[in-house]
């Protein structure tokens, strides 16, 4: 049965203290897979996401740079925003822990909580470290040295207010035993029944005197205080439905959450604190809290001191936004610690994107292009390869799909989507559609096939829209379809041939060009959502930049004669990866010319195209075939393009 309960899904609120990295991206996109997937399932959906503006990092961060914290807030908080359009993150709404609404709801619950006498004062001594500003436990310090910064550490009494967090412990302990699905994955689910079996849970001190930390929400009872950080950002989840989105809040139907998604270092935090500050204000539990792993950047810890912190940014020129979000959730087991490395970013993409799902495209678009003039054709009866590739796809959009990303298997959808997209290859080859294109009597089996290509590819884009929305939108536009994914497409079960015969397709760029091998090189600069159903992914890599070469003269340029050409046919040269035999046409004569563009390009999508020629270059002769002339194609080693004029001209017009 379909389940139509409100979606509300939360990722951490990251601390202003820096620029974002890919542990925040991580978590941010795996929320909006989902986000985007309960919307096409129909489901009402609430995604929020934002920033944790209070307490000690964000106080150093700010007197490092000499300012004033809310103006750091303030200055930072637009890169994570920008990130996130860049992303084509969908959240409903982004909290900020400085909005004053959120405090005043922060105010309210400590105040409820302390009326009913579960907060109180007391003293409390421990380690404490000045350098980093806090207690550590006894258990922490080892020589008497903070176990962060390995300074002296000195003991210290301070007055504080205090949660009776332990009160709950037994409450949280049934409450994780009778949910399976409370705390996830599993191993981190015993990792916290470990504990709170094993262990007494303490009182939490959820105040921090102001000659201390300032940078904080004032307790409402003790004006010398403010609130501990956790107590402040945790409460976000609760205070947002109050008031954003602000033209309208969602308000509490949406609670309790359906989803809080964060990283494994700070589950502790919300399994133990944050269940048993709801368990004290008698507001019911998330269904689930989800930890996912760690990356590691080239098998090393990703710190700054090392340099190797990730910026999403950059991965986003480098390799365009839905590669990155693809790779974040295709490489590691969500749950799982992950490496990431650009150069396993190059193989994922050329492998699954370009060679895959991007070859596809390609192919059934130039096809249908070629022999169908740019129409979806009527099919004919289909036979045991069709009705095999229209089940598996079924079966993947109304089956697979669903069961692994409602367990947040994202690698296990994505790998099932792969597999579907490798059996549509196969199909193509089989059937080989360019040979039935040259029989007459094969006219009919010959639009099956092209039908059946285009109506995989028209479910395929359901099934990677929540991964790679604007991919996902470029398919259907190439198809001719104007779907902007904005209706519940999934809510119904998907049947086969809902692709509408006689719409006229667009052919854009190609979907992901390849990548070459030397990620570090030169980046493309993407724009943030094509309007046109064109590349979806920049491709980037200049070679190391070669000696300038000597500079000609005009007369030394006027020599080469350069011509428009029409390609008649094209056939690969047999054993040669790379070479392509083409006729072309230059109006008043014809040559055949001998290029290295196999790699590239499949001969048939050639034909009829028009291209350019060195027309005046001397024969010559390439693995025994005569070349008259020469084809320019843009790119170095690998061709990466043909040349080709913006107009209809006439084969054999000159180019200058
Ligand atoms: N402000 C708190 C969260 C409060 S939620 C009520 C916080 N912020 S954070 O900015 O430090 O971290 C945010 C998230 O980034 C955490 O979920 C953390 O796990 C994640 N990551 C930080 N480094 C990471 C990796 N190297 N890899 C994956 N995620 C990582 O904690």
């Amino acid at each position: 049965m379909t389940n139509t309960a409100p979606f509300y899904i939360t990722t951490p609120i990251y601390y202003v203290n820096d620029v974002p990295h890919i542990g925040h991206a991580y978590t941010t996109i795996a929320a909006d897979v989902l986000a985007r997937y309960w919307r096409l399932r129909g489901r009402e959906v609430f995604f929020l996401t934002g920033l944790d503006e209070h307490g000690q990092k964000v106080q150093q961060a700010s007197a490092k740079a000499g300012i004033d914290p809310q103006v750091h807030c303030d200055r930072l908080a637009p890169q994570f925003q920008t990130l996130w359009q860049r992303l084509n993150i969908s959240n409903d709404a982004f909290i900020r822990t400085t909005d004053p609404e959120h405090k005043s709801v922060v105010q309210r619950y400590l105040q409820r909580l302390y009326d009913e006498k579960l907060i109180y004062k007391d003293s409390y001594t421990g380690w404490y470290c000045t350098f980093d500003e806090r207690f550590w436990t006894e258990k922490d310090v080892e020589a008497g040295l903070c176990p962060d910064c390995k300074r002296p550490v000195e003991q210290l009494s301070e007055h504080n207010y205090f949660f009776k967090m332990g009160q709950y412990q037994n409450q949280l302990l049934d409450h994780i035993k009778q949910s399976p699905s409370f705390i996830r994955p599993e191993s981190r689910r015993n990792e916290v029944l470990g504990f709170l079996q094993t262990q007494t849970l303490g009182d939490l001190s959820i105040s921090r005197p102001k000659s201390r930390l300032s940078w904080g929400i004032e307790l409402p009872f003790d004006h010398e205080y403010v609130t501990y950080v956790w107590f402040d950002a945790l409460v976000n989840y609760m205070s947002a439905l109050e008031y954003l989105p602000r033209e309208k809040p969602v308000g509490n139907r949406f609670w309790p959450a359906t989803i809080h998604l964060v990283g494994k270092d700070i589950l502790t935090t919300h399994a133990v604190y944050w269940s048993t500050m709801l368990m004290a204000l008698n507001l019911p539990l998330p269904e689930t809290i989800f930890a996912h792993g760690w990356w590691t950047v080239d098998g090393e810890k990703m710190s700054k001191s090392r340099g190797n912190v990730v910026d999403p940014n950059e991965m986003i020129e480098k390799f365009g936004t839905d590669a990155f979000r693809y790779f974040l959730l295709r490489e590691v087991p969500f749950g799982q610690d992950g490496d990431f490395s650009q150069s396993a970013m190059v193989t994922r993409v050329n492998s699954d994107l370009a060679n895959g799902l991007g070859n596809l495209l390609s192919r059934t678009l130039t096809l249908i292009e070629r022999t169908q003039g740019g129409a979806i054709p009527t099919p004919g009866t289909s036979g045991p390869a069709e009705q095999e590739l229209q089940q598996t796809t079924l079966q993947l959009l109304n089956e697979t799909l669903p069961r692994h990303l409602e367990q947040l298997e994202f690698n296990r959808a994505l790998e099932a989507v792969w597999h579907v997209v490798q059996l549509a290859n196969q199909y193509v080859d089989k059937t080989a559609p360019w040979s039935l294109a040259k029989k007459e009597t094969a006219a009919d089996q010959l639009k099956t096939v092209l039908y059946t290509m285009a109506e995989t590819l028209r479910c395929l884009s359901l099934t990677i829209y929540p991964v790679i929305p604007k991919s996902a939108q470029s398919i259907c536009l190439q198809l001719g379809i104007p779907e902007q994914f904005i209706n519940p497409l999934l809510k119904n079960k998907i049947e086969w041939g809902g692709l509408k015969p006689g719409i006229m397709i667009h052919k854009g760029s190609s979907l992901f060009p390849r990548i070459e091998s030397n990620p570090g090189a030169k980046p493309v600069t993407e724009s943030p959502v094509p309007s046109q159903p064109t590349a979806v992914t920049p491709t980037l890599t200049a070679p190391p930049t070669p000696p300038a070469p000597p500079q000609i003269t005009i007369d030394d340029f006027m020599k080469i004669q350069l011509k428009t050409a029409k390609v008649l046919s094209a056939e690969r040269v047999p054993k040669s990866e790379k070479l392509i035999k083409l006729q072309v046409s230059l109006g008043t004569e014809q040559r055949q010319i001998v290029a290295g563009i196999g790699k590239k390009y499949e001969p048939d999508s050639l034909v009829g195209k028009t291209i350019v020629i060195v027309a005046n270059l001397k024969p010559a002769k390439l693995m025994g075939i005569e070349s008259q002339g020469m084809v320019l194609a843009a790119g170095d080693a690998d061709v990466r393009g043909l040349l080709t004029v913006l107009e209809e001209v006439d084969p054999g017009t000159k180019v200058k």
